[in-house]
C-alpha cells in the first residue's frame, strides 16, 4: 500500500520572507484558510517572535484553522518560544517550530558557537518548547552543508529531548538530488530512536533542484515534505508544493506515495497567492503556468485533438481548471456569479459577495466578457484589504508630446475631509504619483512599478502594481482598472493606506511588521 506522507506548507512563513511578498494579516488569514481547505497537513503561519504584526497574524490563524496543523517558527531561544506559544496557544493543533544551524560555516561566522554550544542551546530549545506543546519540531538549519555524524548526533539530543519531528534543510540551495536522498538515508540510518519522530526535508531552489531534491528525500524515507504555494520563498524559492503533489500522483506508478492534498484546491490556492502577493506567476512555470495546459504547435493541437493523453500527462480538470465554463456578461444574474465565485474557489462573507457582484456589473457594462482572471482581480479588491486612510474621490491627467504632464487628483480623507492638488510630472503616473504625495505629506520612493492586462483583448482591464519605501520600511499595492492611469493611481492609493496603517501602529505601539501589502 501507498505510504502517506505529510505536506507541510511554509507560505506564510518562508514564502512570505521573499522580497515583496509580506501579506498583512487579513490576506494570511485568506491564504490560511484556502490551504486548509487545499488539504496541507500543516501551515507554517509565521514567525511570531519577528514583529507584533506577525504574531498578531500566526495568533489570527491558528485561531481559524482547524484541519490542519498550524505551526509558528522560533529560533532557539526562549524569548521566540514564549512569543510563538503565545501565537499558538488557541490551534485546534498546535506546532512550535525551532531551529538552529548546524554547519560549520554558520556555527562559526553567524552564530559564534562552539558545535557542543549548538547541540546545547538546540536540545533546550526543544526542552523549553515541550513545557507548553507536544508537538515540537526541530530544523538543524543548513543542513546539507553540515558534518551528517554532528547531524545525527544533534537529532539524537532533540529527539531524547522530546522532540516529534527532525528536520532536515537545505537552506542554500546547495544539494543534488542523489546526494540529498543518500543525506536523508544516513539520517534514518544513523540516528538513534529515529522511528520515534517524522523525518522532514526542507528544500530551497537555488540551483533549481528544490522539487527534485524533495522527491529524492521522500523516495529515502522522508516523511514529510516543506515547500510553498508557487515555490515563493527566500532568494530563488523553495519547492513548489503543487510541483511535488503532482508528480506524486502523475508518477504514482514510480513513488508508491500518497498525500492528503485535494488536487483540484491548487489552481485556486496558486491564484489567490499571486492575487495576494502580487507576484505574477511565470507563464511556462508547470502546473499552475498560463501556458502549462496550452498548446500551440499545429502538431501538438492535432494530437491534443486525436487524443489528450498524446501531449497532456495530467488534466486540467485535476488541479481545479474547468474546461467550457458557461461565459459571463452583463446579462449574467447573481446567481452564476456566485457559483463562479465558488468554482474559483474563494469563500467569502455575504457583504463581500455583494459588494463584488456590483464591480461585476459595472465591469460588465465596459467589457463583452467577464473572464475569471477579471473576477480574481474584482474580488481581490473587496477582500483583505487594510482599512482605507485614503480614497481616490477624482482624478484628471493631461499628458501630451508638446506639454509637460499634469494631474489634479482629489482624495477623500477617512475622517471626512477632501483634499485636492495639480502637480506638475515627467509624465502623467509621475504628475498624479506627485499631487498624492503633495496631499499626504510624505514623499516615499517608488522602489517597482509594473503595468500589465488581467486578460488578453483589447477592452482588457489594466493591473497595476507598486512598491514604495519610507523611512527604510516598505509597503505593496495592486490596482485594477479598465483605464491604466486609474488602475496605477489605484495601486499608490493602496500602497499608501498600507503604509498609513502600519506607521499609525507603529505609533500606537503596535509596531508591524516590516513589509505590507494592499488590495486594488
Ligand atoms: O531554509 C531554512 O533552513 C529554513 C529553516 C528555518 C527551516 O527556512
Ligand atoms: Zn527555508
Amino acid at each position: 500500500m501507498a505510504r502517506t506522507i505529510q505536506i507541510f506548507d511554509t507560505t506564510l512563513r518562508d514564502g512570505e520572507q521573499a522580497p515583496g511578498c509580506s501579506m498583512n494579516l487579513q490576506e494570511k488569514v485568506e491564504v490560511a484558510r484556502q490551504l486548509e481547505k487545499l488539504g496541507v497537513d500543516v501551515m507554517e503561519a509565521g514567525f511570531p517572535a519577528a514583529s507584533p504584526g506577525d504574531l498578531a497574524a500566526v495568533k489570527a490563524v491558528a485561531g481559524v484553522v482547524k484541519n490542519s496543523v498550524v505551526a509558528g517558527l522560533c529560533r532557539a531561544l526562549d524569548k521566540d518560544i514564549d512569543a510563538g506559544w503565545e501565537a499558538l496557544a488557541k490551534a485546534a493543533a498546535p506546532r512550535i517550530h525551532t531551529f538552529i544551524a548546524t554547519s560549520p560555516i554558520h556555527m562559526e561566522y553567524k552564530l559564534k558557537m562552539s558545535p557542543d554550544q549548538v547541540l546545547e542551546r538546540a536540545v533546550a530549545a526543544v526542552r523549553y518548547a515541550k513545557r507548553y506543546c507536544s508537538d515540537v519540531e526541530f530544523s538543524a538549519e543548513d543542513a546539507s552543508r553540515s558534518d551528517p555524524d554532528f547531524l545525527c548526533k544533534v537529532f539524537a539530543a532533540v529527539i531524547d529531548a522530546g522532540a516529534t519531528v527532525v528536520n532536515i534543510p537545505d537552506t542554500v540551495g546547495y544539494a543534488i538530488p542523489e546526494e540529498f536522498g543518500r543525506l536523508v538515508q544516513y539520517v534514518k540510518e544513523h540516528t538513534p530512536n529515529i522511528d520515534r519522530v517524522k523525518v522532514s526535508v526542507h528544500c530551497h531552489n537555488d540551483l533549481g533542484l528544490a522539487v527534485a531534491n524533495s522527491l529524492a528525500a521522500l523516495v529515502h524515507g522522508a516523511d514529510q515534505v516543506e515547500c510553498t504555494i508557487n515555490g515563493l520563498g527566500e532568494r530563488a524559492g523553495n519547492a513548489s508544493l503543487e510541483e511535488i503533489v503532482m508528480a506524486l500522483r502523475t508518477r504514482k506508478d514510480l513513488f508508491d506515495l500518497t498525500c492528503r492534498v485535494d488536487t483540484t484546491q491548487i489552481y485556486a490556492t496558486s491564484r489567490l497567492v499571486s492575487q495576494v502577493t502580487g507576484v505574477r506567476v511565470q507563464p511556462n512555470k508547470a502546473i499552475v503556468g498560463e501556458n502549462a495546459f496550452a498548446h500551440e504547435a499545429g502538431i501538438h493541437q492535432h494530437g491534443v485533438l486525436a487524443n489528450r493523453a498524446t501531449y497532456e500527462i495530467m488534466t486540467p480538470e485535476s488541479i481545479g481548471i474547468p474546461r467550457n465554463r458557461m461565459v459571463l456578461g452583463k446579462h449574467s444574474g447573481r446567481h452564476a456569479f456566485e457559483e463562479r465565485i465558488k468554482d474559483l474557489g474563494f469563500t467569502l462573507e455575504p457583504q463581500a459577495i455583494e459588494e463584488a457582484f456590483q464591480q461585476f456589473k459595472i465591469l460588465a457594462d465596459k467589457k463583452k466578457v467577464v473572464s475569471d482572471r477579471d473576477i480574481e482581480a474584482l474580488i481581490a479588491g473587496t477582500t483583505a484589504t487594510v482599512p482605507e486612510t485614503y480614497r481616490l474621490d477624482r482624478w484628471v491627467v493631461n499628458s501630451g508630446s508638446t506639454m509637460s504632464a499634469t494631474s489634479t487628483i482629489r482624495l477623500a480623507h477617512k475622517d471626512g475631509t477632501i483634499h485636492e492638488y495639480a502637480a506638475v510630472g515627467d509624465g502623467p503616473i509621475d504628475a498624479a504619483f506627485k499631487a498624492i504625495d503633495h496631499i499626504i505629506g510624505k514623499e516615499p520612493d517608488l522602489e517597482a512599478f509594473e503595468l500589465g492586462a488581467v486578460t488578453g483583448g483589447e477592452d482588457a482591464q489594466g493591473e497595476a502594481t507598486v512598491k514604495i519605501a519610507y523611512e527604510g520600511r516598505r509597503w505593496n499595492g495592486r490596482g485594477i482598472s479598465t483605464d491604466i492611469i486609474e488602475a496605477a493611481i489605484k495601486a499608490y492609493i493602496a500602497a499608501i493606506n498600507a503604509m498609513e496603517w502600519e506607521l499609525a501602529a507603529v505609533a500606537n505601539g503596535n509596531g508591524t511588521k516590516r513589509e505590507v501589502s494592499q488590495g486594488v
